[in-house]
């Protein structure tokens, strides 16, 4: 890996064949890490930031979430990229940049760019040690193509940095991660791709609601990984900020909150306990609560509403044929 500097990469000519281009952006500030933990840890009501449950183990262990049979999103939105592969082709038109949001390993723009034939690919996630497997099997699967890797920080809002997108943009964000926003912060993010997407437009996966007998085993499952997802986000806060959090003394719930419109996933102590780390402690009651993810669900006029707050002109979508995850195509 050699990431170069932004402005370095805006004067740099490339030649052919020279590989993925891997921009770094995003720097890791521990000080400020310690202090947002410290903020939620101390709150009323206890969170954390779901991006916490994201360290190399959680990262593993949510790639086996999207194995279950209980955890239907990503399966599901595959399917209906695949089965409607050239309506959504045609429908987005000629594409000169494809902007994977979360890109990881990139397996799922993999499936989608022999379709939409994009001239140059950008993989953004936080950072570019990610992606540099995704990127290089990108590269190796359309030697001809321009590859770029953006480790970027889009959480609060996309700010891309100039020269990266050319042309006509395409926006890819599946997974519905969208639902680990507010519906506010997510009109606010929207927004944001919709200032950057010109003649272009994204291209995004959102969970619908559906029955709670559907919903509550895909974040519980038989097996206990999502518990396991979970409760590793208390290692890792362990390493980030020195916590003495034991995760035997935690027990991992999820449950769909109907009038939120949203599952909630919290870590439940089994006894009364301190947790402490050196800049501070926190008490918890036997079944208090930290609160460690929000995603929310919607429903297909919901989202197209949304969408339509945030500056989208029109959008249109694709739904399964239980009616369970839409993809939706919304014009910039
Ligand atoms: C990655 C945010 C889309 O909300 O379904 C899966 C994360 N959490 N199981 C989701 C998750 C528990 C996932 N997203």
């Amino acid at each position: 890996m050699n990431p170069v500097a932004p402005s370095a990469f805006a004067s740099t000519p490339r030649a052919a064949g020279a590989g993925p281009q891997l921009v770094q952006c995003h720097r890791e500030n521990l000080t400020e890490v310690r202090r947002e933990l410290s903020a939620g840890l101390n709150a009323a009501h206890a969170y954390t930031s779901p991006k916490f449950l994201y360290d190399a183990l959680g990262s593993l262990l949510f790639e086996a979430i999207t194995l279950l049979p209980e955890y239907y999103p990503t399966r599901t939105e595959a399917d209906i990229l695949s089965v409607n592969a050239r309506a959504i082709a045609q429908a987005i038109g000629a594409v000169d940049t494809l902007v994977d949001l979360g890109a990881g390993n990139c397996a799922k723009a993999l499936h989608l760019i022999p379709s939409l034939q994009p001239q140059r690919y950008v993989g953004v996630d936080i950072s570019v040690d990610f992606l540099e497997k995704g990127l290089a099997e990108v590269q190796h699967q359309h030697p001809q193509m321009a590859i770029t890797g953006l480790g970027l920080d889009f959480s609060s809002a996309l700010s891309m940095p100039a020269d990266i997108v050319q042309g006509r943009p395409v926006f890819f964000y599946p997974g519905s991660s969208i639902g680990n926003f507010t519906p506010e912060q997510a009109a606010v993010f929207l927004a944001s791709v919709q200032g950057q997407a010109r003649e272009g437009g994204l291209l995004i996966g959102v969970d619908l609601i559906k029955d709670t007998a559907w919903l509550e085993p895909a974040y519980d499952d038989a097996l206990g990984v999502t518990a396991a997802f979970n409760l590793n986000l208390l290692r890792h806060l362990n390493r980030l900020i020195d916590s003495n959090f034991d995760p035997r003394d935690w027990r991992h719930v999820a449950y769909f909150n109907r009038s939120a419109s949203r599952i909630e996933m919290h870590l439940e102590a089994q006894r009364a306990l301190v947790v402490r780390w050196p800049q501070g402690e926190r008490k918890f009651e036997a079944g208090e609560r930290l609160h460690t993810e929000n995603s929310y669900k919607y429903s297909i006029e919901g989202f197209a509403a949304l969408l339509q707050s945030s500056g989208f002109a029109r959008s249109r979508c694709w739904v399964d044929a239980r009616g369970w995850f839409a993809v939706f195509w919304a014009q910039g």
